[in-house]
């Protein structure tokens, strides 16, 4: 299932991270692709920020993952960038379990360790604060999500 949802500001940016925040579930793993500056990174923190992660979240392009603490999982953020030119695994399938919560930007650098299913959010830079977010989703789960947007 896919959908285009344009966002004026980055208010109905927070609003949609948190809708999305609101509805999924342990094993929830998202892949954000969009242009440098394209609000991947921001939609990361607004979604954190929903599902309760207290300590600021930075964008983790040095360090390639992150990792958020939640109630008795964690938030793993990745930004792959890094690993465009390399087919390292960092164990990858660590972090893509059935519990833990998995944002990954640039996750095209990392395709071959990538799981099954999985919800893509794409973002496009309109102009300085609008955006076309386009959401497809790969699995039964993903799809009930989709189907709340
Ligand atoms: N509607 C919006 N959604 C997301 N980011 C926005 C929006 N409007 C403006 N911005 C700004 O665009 C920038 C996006 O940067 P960032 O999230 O780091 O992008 P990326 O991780 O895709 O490189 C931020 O400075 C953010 O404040
Ligand atoms: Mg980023």
């Amino acid at each position: 299932m896919d959908k285009t949802i344009y966002i004026n500001d980055l208010n109905d940016t927070k609003q949609l991270a948190e809708t999305i925040g609101q509805y999924i579930k342990r094993g929830t793993v998202i892949l954000l692709s969009g242009d440098l500056g394209a609000g991947k990174t921001t939609f990361t923190q607004f979604l954190g920020k929903s599902l309760g992660v207290k300590r600021a979240i930075t964008s983790p392009t040095f360090n390639i993952i992150k990792s958020y603490k939640l109630d008795d999982n964690y938030l793993h953020h990745m930004d792959c960038y890094r690993l465009e030119h390399s087919d390292e695994d960092l164990g990858f399938d660590e972090y893509f379990n059935d519990y833990d919560i998995t944002i990954v930007e640039w996750y095209n650098f990392i395709e071959e360790f990538l799981p099954k299913e999985y919800l893509k959010v794409n973002i496009e830079r309109i102009d300085d604060s609008k955006r076309k977010v386009s959401i497809i989703s790969e699995g039964k789960q993903y799809e009930e999500l989709v189907g709340v947007l």
